[in-house]
């Protein structure tokens, strides 16, 4: 089991937002959907855009350089031009702390 890492406040991921936080030189997107906090890598698989900049669609992160679709709450990729997943990381709230695990 990994460690848990305290990366931002909860008050910092408003509703239907992204934040990108640096965890040990990792790029990780933090996303609040209806209150619930949930963290993939960044970084897209498809050219490195950064998923945090993109637009949330109902569940789905869309790439802002050309649109693949990354599933939030698991990483899976949903859609073209991206082929592969990224990163998934389980994430504890504790009070106004956001942690994840590394
Ligand atoms: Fe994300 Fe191309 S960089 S779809």
């Amino acid at each position: 089991m990994g460690e848990f890492v305290k990366v931002a406040k909860l008050s910092q991921i408003p509703e239907r937002s992204a934040r990108c936080v640096e965890v040990r030189g990792t790029r990780i997107a933090l996303f609040n959907l209806d209150g619930e906090i949930f963290a993939i890598a960044d970084t897209c698989t498809h050219a490195e855009a950064s998923l945090s900049e993109g637009s949330i669609s109902g569940e789905e992160i869309v790439c802002p350089l050309h649109y693949a679709t990354f599933h939030i709450k698991t990483g899976l990729c949903t859609g073209p031009p991206a082929d592969d997943d990224v990163r998934s990381y389980t994430v504890r709230v504790s009070g106004d702390d956001v942690e994840i695990e590394i």
